[in-house]
């Protein structure tokens, strides 16, 4: 059967993840932080955006090729940094490097996650970004910056909307550690999904090997003050302009919500940001991200390259944040759901979901370029 007739989206992938993966292993993926209401709002302000469909333009063939910071890709859509991808999914990584190199389109290698950039960097070849959370001492920063570099990540993205960790209930009520602590309520979890089981002990105890290289923890630490925790900085403009020095290739600026804050990050020489935020995971009372792309586009002009992720679903949504002002457009959660669903083949499933849905979104408004979405928009009904 084609994966198709079963999982025509991402809603039904993420359905099928979360019976295929132990309990505390969704609480991690699938949270958010306080009551949540973030998601929500991702999802309310998404749906706002609303296009025109055109009549009478003749057939048009949709092409997504996007030229990005210097590269090209398949189409603007990304995979965001995800920590501790291999404990969503066994082997997860990999899995995701090879699908993003395959299909062209970028990978963003998170600090925490549990593969080294030396291990991911070749597999990714040129699609491989890498992600930077502020490491506190600065020997350490340069370290990770020259490992990252000669590992072939050319694409830096530092994430900035972490400035100490939040509370995600679900997480703490679901007993979350990393690396995971094995009590009998945790392996009971495990022993009900035996997929992810067997993966798991085949690739090892998932574990943040690179942050376990500059700092040795003694047992578990709870899932918000893990090593990764331990070793960041909460960074401040002094620390950006020394990242700004010690890395030659694109810097990309993650986790910004306020047009002030993008029109000084590009006057101070980044390359690219990325309005998130951070599927709500840090703060219940960010506003959409999506809200926020209008104003920023205005702040950093219309030439800058913008950067958008939280809350898309669908090729319709891909179109609704490069309308108001995104040039590309992330998922993080979503691949995971994928992977979740069907292992090292789901990617690739979503991959064709986005893009398909995006190309016949495309016709419907009588495009051939995503860029041009914007020219659809419809007006917001008051009613
Ligand atoms: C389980 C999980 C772990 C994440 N880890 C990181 C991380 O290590 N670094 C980072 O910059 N962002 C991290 N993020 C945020 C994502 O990069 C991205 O901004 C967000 O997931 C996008 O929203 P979406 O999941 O709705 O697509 C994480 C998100 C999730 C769901």
């Amino acid at each position: 059967m084609h994966p198709d007739q079963q999982y025509p989206a991402l809603s039904d992938l993420k359905s099928a993840c979360r019976k295929r993966v132990p309990h505390f292993v969704w609480e991690y993926v699938d949270s958010a932080t306080g009551t949540e209401s973030v998601k929500q709002r991702n999802r309310t302000a998404l749906d706002q955006v609303l296009f025109t469909p055109a009549i009478l333009r003749g057939p048009i063939t949709p092409d997504l090729r996007t030229r990005f910071l210097g590269r090209d890709y398949s189409c603007p859509i990304g995979i965001a940094p995800v920590g501790m991808s291999g404990l969503i999914w066994p082997g997860a990584e990999a899995a995701l490097a090879t699908m993003a190199r395959n299909s062209r389109i970028p990978y963003a290698l998170s600090t925490v996650a549990t593969r080294l950039p030396e291990d991911i960097g070749p597999v990714a070849g040129d699609m491989g970004w890498f992600q930077l959370y502020p490491p506190k001492d600065p020997e350490i920063r340069r370290d990770l910056l020259t490992r990252a570099r000669k590992s072939g990540f050319e694409t830096l993205v530092l994430t900035v909307d972490v400035p100490g960790p939040s509370r995600r209930e679900r997480q703490l009520r679901a007993q979350l550690a990393i690396p995971p602590r094995i009590t009998p309520s945790i392996l009971a979890q495990i022993a009900l999904r035996p997929v992810w089981a067997l993966g798991t002990l085949r690739h090892g105890t998932p574990r943040l090997r690179l942050m376990e290289e500059y700092l040795k923890l003694d047992g578990n630490a709870p899932s918000t003050a893990h090593a990764g925790y331990l070793l960041r900085a909460a960074p401040d403009w002094d620390y950006l302009r020394a990242v700004r020095d010690e890395w030659q290739g694109p810097l990309i600026i993650k986790g910004v919500l306020e047009p002030d804050d993008a029109a000084r990050l590009r006057d101070a020489g980044m390359q690219a940001i990325w309005v998130s935020n951070h599927a709500g995971r840090q703060f219940d009372g960010a506003p959409a991200a999506i809200h926020c792309l209008p104003a920023i586009r205005a702040a950093v002009g219309p030439d800058f390259p913008l950067i958008c992720d939280s809350g898309l679903e669908t090729g319709l949504d891909i179109l609704r944040v490069l309308a108001l002002g995104a040039d590309f457009a992330m998922l993080g959660r979503g691949w995971h759901y994928a992977l979740g669903a069907l292992g090292a083949q789901g990617p690739t499933h979503l991959y064709n979901i986005l893009t398909e849905d995006m190309k016949s979104c495309m016709v419907q408004l009588g495009i051939s370029r995503a860029q041009d979405a914007a020219a659809r928009l419809a007006p917001v009904p008051e009613f």
